[in-house]
């Protein structure tokens, strides 16, 4: 079976810096790449000792700015940093497409350096990248490259579909086609199923190309060596994505449960049509949908399950059978910590106050009022809060009128983005509100674990859940769903 090589791509300014960046990371890598263009100055004699110094193939480039490198010197210069170093034990060179030096070409080949012929587009994925791709090979041993930006979700598809075309047609190896930027992170991960010889990564901090990730995430999070052909596909889609935890809980969940032919991905999508002609053509098994897209899928699904249509959202979706089944994990994983947290019921005459109107209160609201509590939404936007509300005969206000939680306070759902990502006190939507340290308070957001309403209420005394419980719980739903298994417990 061919596999991908994980290239690890070295933009360290010196050659120590790029020294201590291996010795971090050599145990994920096959190879590496020196960027000798991010070299702070490009002294011939370290080109030349470096392939020395490691144990693995070095592939050499140095790269010009119109190809999202540094170098700064002339067309003349660059050939001539090449020529002299390319004879002391580099396996690749990489030369872009119109490169026109011959004494350099004539130095590879006669030194056995294998050339990787690359083209670099940042506009988007061209429309015929198979005859793109044919056009730039010049010698029959040649790796030929092409890293393009991916725009947009159409893009994606069109760049995945040509690259299996071109695996069908001409089979595996001595081509590289990626895509740059988080909507092609997919075709990082996937690499070996899309039949590129190579990917890239690079050091956090320092990414040699939009996109990047660093050797460890590839391989610990993504399951990089072990994905080929047979590989179930999982992931996440929504817009942006590339931060949400989801890949490292269903990740992990794989590994711990000894599942090693699946792998879960981001896949920030902006268009969903495109996205599930995607599904189609990587034979996708199952995915998470979050924010913005869990109204938007319900469209495109075969079936749902009742939950999807009372609260109006979808956030996990199944293919099997020729169907894409449509369920909402996000009710019972926004109930599953509650309940534990009371000891597994909810007592009659319970109330909540939920603050905000959205797709999120939604589902909070539909969970809450299925259990029979008392609810009472406050909003921003009045009108959304009196839609709602009519919704799952609920009482509502505006969020101003903050002292009326008073009278639904046995437990606070905060359901709005403010917090998020934030610690500073003024990030707290309700700071009218003064707890008595009776009330649980439960805040949907987990980043940051405890937000500033959280921590409020925790110094007040109030038993406070965070929405990495939720999400954890949602997360092992969704497992189970996926695979059959239970997700195994995972630290905070
Ligand atoms: P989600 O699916 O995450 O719920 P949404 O449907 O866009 O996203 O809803 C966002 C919620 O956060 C809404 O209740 C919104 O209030 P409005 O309906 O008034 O827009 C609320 N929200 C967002 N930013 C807010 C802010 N700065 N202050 C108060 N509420 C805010």
């Amino acid at each position: 079976m061919n596999r991908s090589s994980l290239c690890f791509s070295l933009t360290g300014a010196t050659i120590a810096e790029n020294l201590k960046d291996i010795e971090k990371y050599h145990c994920y890598c096959d190879l590496y790449e020196l960027r000798a263009d991010c070299l702070e100055s490009l002294s011939i004699s370290a080109l030349t000792s470096f392939p020395t110094k490691v144990k693995k193939p070095v592939i050499l480039a140095v790269r010009r700015a119109v190809d999202g490198g540094h170098f700064k010197g002339s067309e003349n210069e660059r050939c001539g940093i090449l020529r002299r170093s390319l004879a002391s034990g580099y396996r690749y060179v990489d030369l872009d497409e119109d490169f026109q030096d011959q004494k350099t070409e004539q130095a590879a080949l006669a030194g056995g350096v294998t050339i990787i012929r690359s083209f670099y587009d940042f506009s988007g994925v061209p429309a015929y990248l198979d005859r793109r791709l044919s056009n730039i090979k010049r010698n029959p041993g040649e790796v030929i490259k092409a890293a393009v930006m991916v725009q947009n979700t159409q893009e994606l598809l069109k760049l995945v579909e040509q690259a299996l075309e071109l695996k069908a047609q001409d089979g595996w190896g001595n081509r590289i086609i990626l895509g740059m930027g988080p909507m092609g992170f997919a075709t990082r991960v996937l690499s070996t199923l899309l039949g590129s010889s190579i990917t890239y990564s690079s050091a956090p901090g320092r990414q040699a190309a939009p996109g990047h990730v660093d050797p460890q995430t590839l391989v610990d999070l993504y399951r990089f060596p072990l994905i080929d052909e047979d590989t179930r596909i999982f992931g996440v889609i929504g817009n942006p994505v590339i931060h949400s935890e989801s890949p490292g809980l269903h990740n992990r969940g794989f590994s711990l449960r000894a599942i090693d032919d699946a792998v879960y991905i981001p896949f920030q999508v902006d268009n969903l049509g495109a996205f599930f002609q995607l599904a189609e053509v990587l034979d996708i098994r199952g995915v998470s949908v979050t924010i913005p897209h869990k109204q938007g899928v319900i469209p495109f699904l075969s079936s749902r399950d009742k939950d999807v249509e009372a609260a109006g959202a979808c956030n996990t979706i199944v293919w099997g059978d020729g169907l894409r089944r449509g369920y909402n994990t996000d009710i019972a994983g926004f109930m599953a910590p509650l309940k534990e947290s009371m000891g597994g019921a909810i007592p009659a005459g319970f109330r909540a106050a939920v603050i905000g109107a959205g797709g999120a209160a939604r589902a909070v609201v539909y969970a809450l009022r299925k259990e029979g509590v008392e609810v009472l939404i406050l909003n921003r936007t009045v009108a959304r809060a009196k839609e709602l509300a009519a919704l799952f005969d609920c009482s509502y206000g505006s969020l101003r009128e903050q002292e009326r939680i008073a009278d639904f306070s046995d437990l606070i759902v905060q359901t709005t983005s403010v917090g998020m990502n934030r610690e500073d006190p003024e990030y707290d939507p309700i700071p009218g509100y003064s707890f008595k340290g009776s009330e649980i308070i439960y805040d949907i957001i987990y980043i940051p674990r405890l937000t500033p309403l959280l921590k409020r209420a925790a110094q007040s005394g109030c038993r406070v859940i965070n929405g990495w419980e939720m999400l954890t719980a949602q997360a092992a739903i969704q497992f189970k769903l996926f695979t059959g298994q239970d997700l195994p417990g995972q630290a905070n």
